[in-house]
């Protein structure tokens, strides 16, 4: 009976906590719930980020786009479109950091409140630079995605820029630099030699030679034999001529 209330008890005080946790995350984040509510374009940054790493570590909209997630919209639904406007106008105010879509040196600003370490690392790279001199490098979301931040498929997210992806599994794409340059022609070298001496397993070199050797040995012993059929032939057509 005893373990049946310390059972229960902790199922209730566990449920308060998932249905509070829930609650309050639905009704702090406006962006969420009028993203959803105007579907296609709009609501698909909500639908990727649902379930994302960021969404499961309470990472909301508003971190990374600013704005104010706290506007309370109430029924969406019974809005007049006056009402509507107002509550947009609120949440996504530049009073409140509103800065839209992050790109370029912001969009860096933004990723760097949490994970410096990597902006810094991309930021000092060749790609890197590329991106921020708008000389076609990869901004952070062409690899990592925008909405539903994941660690790439290398090569398959190079391809789309690089024709020849060779050895780009053995570098690290995020601190592309001289060294790397020259660390990826060795790797380039090394799997080339590699591949040469992979498509022609040990054997195959001696192979045809011995094929060779192998039919003159066959050839030499066919002769001999058709030498003597011949000889006996001979000896066959002499002695009946007798
Ligand atoms: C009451 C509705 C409503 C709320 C609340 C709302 N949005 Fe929006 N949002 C829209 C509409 C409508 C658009 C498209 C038209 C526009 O850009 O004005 C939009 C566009 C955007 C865009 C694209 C801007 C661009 O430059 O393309 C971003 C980013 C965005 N919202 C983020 C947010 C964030 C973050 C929040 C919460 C802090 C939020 N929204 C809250 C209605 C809303
Ligand atoms: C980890 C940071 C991050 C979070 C969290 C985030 N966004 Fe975004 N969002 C971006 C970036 C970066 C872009 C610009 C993408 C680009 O330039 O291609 C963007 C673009 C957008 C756009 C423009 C259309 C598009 O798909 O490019 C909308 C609308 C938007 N976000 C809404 C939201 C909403 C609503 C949420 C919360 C559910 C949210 N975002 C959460 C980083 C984020
Ligand atoms: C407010 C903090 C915050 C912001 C802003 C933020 N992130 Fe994150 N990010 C996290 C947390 C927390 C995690 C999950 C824990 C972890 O792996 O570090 C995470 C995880 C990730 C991962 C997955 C790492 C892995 O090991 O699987 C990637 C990739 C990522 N973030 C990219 C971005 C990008 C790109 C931006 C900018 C558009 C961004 N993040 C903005 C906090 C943030
Ligand atoms: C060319 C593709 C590419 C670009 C662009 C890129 N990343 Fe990465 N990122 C990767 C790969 C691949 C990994 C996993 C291997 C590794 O750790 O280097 C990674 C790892 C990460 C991680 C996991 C922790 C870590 O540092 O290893 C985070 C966070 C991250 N990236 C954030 C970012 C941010 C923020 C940007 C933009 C400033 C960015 N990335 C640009 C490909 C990229
Ligand atoms: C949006 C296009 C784009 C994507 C995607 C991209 N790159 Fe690059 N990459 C570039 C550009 C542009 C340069 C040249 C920068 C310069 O020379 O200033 C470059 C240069 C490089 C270099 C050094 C020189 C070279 O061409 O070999 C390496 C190595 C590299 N990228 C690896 C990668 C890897 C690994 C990935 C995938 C994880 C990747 N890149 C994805 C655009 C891209």
């Amino acid at each position: 009976m005893n373990t049946f209330f310390r059972m229960a008890f902790l199922t209730i005080v566990l449920s308060l906590i998932a249905a509070t946790g829930v609650s309050a995350q639905e009704k702090t984040i406006a962006c969420v719930i009028c993203h959803e509510y105007l579907g296609g374009e709009l609501a698909r940054p909500v639908k990727e980020w649902k379930g994302s790493l960021h969404q499961q570590n309470g990472i909301t909209c508003d971190l990374c786009h600013g704005g104010d997630p706290a506007v309370d919209i109430g029924n969406i639904r019974q809005l007049s479109s006056s009402q509507f406007a107002d509550r947009q106008a609120r949440a996504m105010s530049k009073s409140h950091g509103f800065i839209g879509k992050p790109a370029g040196k912001q969009l860096f600003d933004v990723c760097g409140r949490c994970h410096e370490a990597s902006v810094d690392r991309y930021a000092g790279s060749i790609m890197g630079k590329a991106y921020l001199g708008g000389k076609g490098g990869p901004s952070c979301v062409v690899c990592h995605g925008t909405h539903n931040n994941v660690i790439p498929q290398v090569p398959k997210v190079c391809s789309g820029c690089h024709k020849d992806t060779t050895g780009f599994e053995q570098i690290d794409p995020m601190s592309v630099s001289e060294s790397t340059i020259a660390e990826l022609s060795r790797i380039k070298i090394k799997l080339a030699s590699e591949k040469t001496r992979g498509a022609r397993p040990a054997f195959l070199p001696e192979f045809p030679e011995d094929l060779g050797s192998f039919q003159i040995g066959f050839v030499a012993f066919g002769a001999v034999i058709a030498l003597f059929l011949i000889g006996c032939l001979i000896y066959v057509i002499l002695e009946k001529r007798r």
